[in-house]
């Protein structure tokens, strides 16, 4: 049971201001080792403006920046809080209807469309897409190579786009590359965070990303896989390249990670699928739900808003607010239909929220 309350005087939230809010503390006070200051964790299931998160944590500069509060406080910060984020939102956005919200969050996907295009039609050499996760991202890239993939699939000709998921080694990394080096190549790395934290894959992928006219990749050490396979020590890379990650570019924390984004967002286009706010995220899902997400589940339109409302009714419960989120209260709805909200809070909700 949560029964301590913490107000932050002093304190960041990845770079965000954080001072004079809070919170329910889940996690006392540490400090971070070798450096000064600390930071609590706490719980932010509550409220906006944390991607999602069940819970946070919130720098301070010492234990001194940090006072023990009441429920009642937490309760009047959390209400004001509520009333001035939407009164002082800017101007466009304030009066923004749904439909303009909807257009808006529309029109960003529809670049992410654009873009994939774009790659797979060599265009657009590199493209990184980041944002929160089950929105949509891999569909959209991975629906706009497909498209392309029908005519090679036609001509019965080996396809020239390949989406690699998840763990990615650099000898990988590096083999993938020379699979698809040749120009009208196209390689999708979806989830494959693992490249940004691996200084070698990394280089690997900023050599890959470069705009200079020739992009030559080299593989320094001597490799028996290299060897074994007939890859050379070296080539040129011509295809393009497609990352996609849940990773924030903007947000990393740590400074070295950091200098390596900027190289990676410099070199190529990067599209931030911003739609962080809860509202947006709900009114994505009635976007694409709009345009027959749900159909093959044949529930009719009235149980596809009741679906809807339902997610919105518990938008503070759910885990996560997502595409991913609605088709699995919709695979609940198929397995039993009178009991499928029942079975949603069991599995779908944090328990005791
Ligand atoms: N426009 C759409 N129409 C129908 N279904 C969609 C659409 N966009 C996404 N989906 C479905 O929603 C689910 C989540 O989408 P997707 O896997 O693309 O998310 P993501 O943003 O790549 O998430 P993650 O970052 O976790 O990989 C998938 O099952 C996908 O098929
Ligand atoms: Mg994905």
């Amino acid at each position: 049971m949560i029964n301590k309350y913490i107000k932050i005087e002093q304190g960041t939230y990845r770079n965000q201001d954080m001072s004079g809010r809070i919170f329910p503390i889940l996690k006392d006070y540490q400090r971070f080792a070798g450096k000064e200051g600390g930071f609590v964790t706490v719980d932010c299931s509550e409220l906006d403006g944390f991607e999602g998160l069940d819970k946070a944590r919130i720098n301070v500069p010492a234990i001194t920046d940090l006072t023990i509060t009441t429920e009642g406080a937490f309760q009047i910060n959390r209400d004001e809080l509520k009333k001035t984020e939407s009164a002082t939102q800017p101007k466009t956005e304030n009066n923004e209807t749904d439909e303009e919200a909807i257009e808006r969050i529309a029109a960003r996907f529809s670049i992410l469309d654009e873009m994939a295009e774009a790659v797979s039609t060599s265009k657009v050499r590199a493209m990184i897409v980041s944002g929160p996760p089950g929105i949509g991202k891999s569909y959209g890239v991975e629906r706009a190579l497909e498209k392309r993939s029908m005519f090679d699939d036609i001509a019965n000709n080996a396809r020239k786009f390949e989406v690699v998921k998840g763990a990615m080694s650099p000898i990988g990394l590096y083999k993938k590359l020379y699979e698809h080096s040749a120009k009208g190549h196209v390689v999708c790395f979806d989830d494959c965070d693992a490249i940004l934290y691996d200084d070698l894959a990394l280089n690997l992928l900023k050599a890959a990303l470069d705009t200079g006219a020739k992009r030559t990749l080299h593989w320094n050490t001597e490799s028996r896989t290299l060897m074994a396979e007939g890859m050379p020590n070296s080539f040129e890379f011509n295809g393009g390249v497609v990352f996609i990650t849940n990773v924030k570019f903007d947000n990393v924390k740590s400074k070295k990670l950091q200098d390596h984004l900027q190289a990676l967002q410099s070199r190529c286009h990067y599209l931030d699928l911003t739609i962080d706010s809860m509202r947006d995220r709900m009114l994505r899902i009635r976007q694409i739900v709009g345009t027959g997400m749900l159909e093959k589940y044949a529930m009719g339109r009235e149980t596809e808003a009741e679906l809807v409302q339902f997610i919105f009714d518990n938008k503070h419960k759910l885990r996560e607010i997502s595409l991913r989120m609605v088709l699995k209260i919709a695979d609940l709805w198929k397995m039993a239909p009178d009991r499928y909200q029942h079975l949603a809070e069991q599995t779908c909700m944090r328990q005791g929220a």
